[in-house]
């Protein structure tokens, strides 16, 4: 996709922040170009990771979010509040490689598995009209078919009868035993608390390898058992092998990882003591990850080097210029978000294919009440949400949700059996009678909305 679809993908979801969606469009595009360019000049070129600043609640993880669909890349959001320095009880810096390449992994072999998946199907079929047509009993063919006729011609009849009902779904409840390999034992867990994962070891590979494969009989509907055993012939028609490769390759070239909340890894220089500590120490191990260098994983190494860092944070307390010096140069790009205004929240609550009175909307439709809310309503609860961020905190977009849950609340109530109509107007009128008493009173409103 080219930086203006990416931005115009966004706009169906994020109102507003063109600078943020420009930049993350620019940084998507640009993994592209790099593995375009003249082959000389490839490793050179550098990922421009980004950071996004802005207050709470105006879309940064919203737009990570949806950028993940979009990116038909290995793509992971994490927290970096949820890291702790090595050494220290938690997960490692490292383990979000270890994660995307997971994620690599298992998205180029549900991409395989798609390709050989009209051939797993097949041999499911066989496999499952073997069992409902054991081809060792002859006998039963010779029964159901004309005595005069050869019995494996009965047997292919009789077959061919099986594999149309089967197609046509008539078997579907009926309940068959088959023969599956058995779920790996979860040694993981036997092994208590020390984390393998951090060794780069597959015991389960490990072990299943040294154990013979056990296999195990279960009672399932052909249904079940047609998806069961389709995906397990799925599995042996997949080359592991070249799937993990090509896996690596992706997350080495195309992979992204989403830094959330970087701000709280970040300490005001003042309080350097206590926790700040392990906080800088998080800071730290992240620089040879951002800046490249090779995680060990399960699946083999990998190289960091070309991977798109976007981090995002709100800043309030501290400022970016409190993550340590060597960090921020590794994040050259600053974009800001903006504050949301209230045309911006008319636009939240409409627009956007999520967009909150389309949910509500939904959601009372299937208890068969239609829903409609007239522009001047829509007005008045922007009007709302605006007036009480500014007046008690400002949580961006965010307050919209308690304001919609404080104005349907007695709807959502009575809906279906409480209303007298089957179909409601929310009028302005009826969102002021709702929301201005709890407006007005300052402490009632920092409770309810
Ligand atoms: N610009 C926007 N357009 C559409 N919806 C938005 C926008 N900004 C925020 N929202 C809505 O508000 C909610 C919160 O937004 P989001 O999670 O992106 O906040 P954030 O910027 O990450 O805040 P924080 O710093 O607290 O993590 C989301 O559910 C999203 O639907
Ligand atoms: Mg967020």
């Amino acid at each position: 996709m080219t930086p203006r679809e990416i931005v115009r993908e966004l706009d169906k979801y994020i109102i507003g922040q063109q600078n943020a969606k420009k930049s993350v469009a620019i940084a998507l595009r640009n993994r592209w170009r790099r593995l375009h360019a003249p082959e000389n000049l490839r490793e050179e070129i550098m990922p421009n990771n980004i950071i996004l600043i802005g207050p709470t609640g105006v879309g940064k993880t919203e737009i990570a979010r949806r950028l993940a669909k979009l990116a038909h890349a290995p793509f992971l959001k994490v927290e970096a509040s949820k890291y702790t320095e090595v050494g220290y009880v938690g997960r490692d810096v490292e383990s979000m490689i270890r994660d995307l390449t997971e994620i690599a992994v298992n998205m180029v072999k549900a991409e395989k598995s798609a390709e050989v998946q009209e051939k797993a199907q097949d041999l499911a079929e066989e496999r499952i009209l073997d069992i409902l047509v054991p081809p060792v009993r002859r006998h039963k063919a010779v029964e159901a078919g004309s005595p005069g006729a050869e019995p494996e011609e009965d047997q292919e009849k009789t077959r061919h009868r099986f594999r149309e009902k089967l197609r046509s779904g008539s078997l579907n409840e009926r309940v068959i035993e088959v023969e599956v390999s058995a779920p790996q034992m979860p040694l993981m867990q036997v092994m208590g608390p020390v984390s393998l994962e951090e060794m780069g070891i597959n015991i389960q590979d490990m072990f299943g390898n040294i154990l013979p494969k056990k296999n195990k009989h279960r009672k399932l509907t052909v249904a079940e058992a047609r998806a069961l055993l389709a995906n397990e012939e799925g599995q042996k028609l997949i080359d592991m092998e070249k799937a993990v490769k090509e896996a690596l390759m992706r997350v080495e070239n195309s992979g992204i990882v989403f830094i959330d909340e970087i701000d709280k890894i970040a300490s005001s220089r003042a309080q350097t003591s206590g926790p700040d500590v392990s906080r800088e120490g998080v800071q730290r191990d992240l620089l040879p990850i951002v800046e490249g260098s090779s995680v060990t994983t399960k699946h083999g190494m990998v190289k960091t080097d070309h991977i798109l860092f976007i981090a995002s944070g709100a800043f309030n307390v501290a400022k970016p210029s409190d993550l340590i010096p060597e960090l921020q140069g590794r994040f050259p790009i600053r974009v800001e978000l903006k504050s949301l205004t209230q045309e911006d929240f008319v636009k939240i609550l409409t627009l956007p294919q999520n967009a909150l009175l389309k949910q509500y909307a939904a959601l009372l439709e299937t208890d068969g009440v239609k829903v409609e809310f007239e522009e001047e309503a829509v007005f008045e609860i922007a009007r709302t949400a605006y007036e009480v961020n500014e007046q008690v905190e400002n949580i961006g977009a965010r307050r919209l949700h308690t304001i919609m849950t404080t104005l349907l609340e007695e709807i959502l109530f009575d809906a279906p059996d409480g209303l007298k109509s089957g179909s409601l107007k929310v009028t302005r009128k009826l969102v002021q009678d709702k929301l201005t008493s709890i407006v007005k009173n300052r402490d009632l409103s920092r409770y309810i909305l």
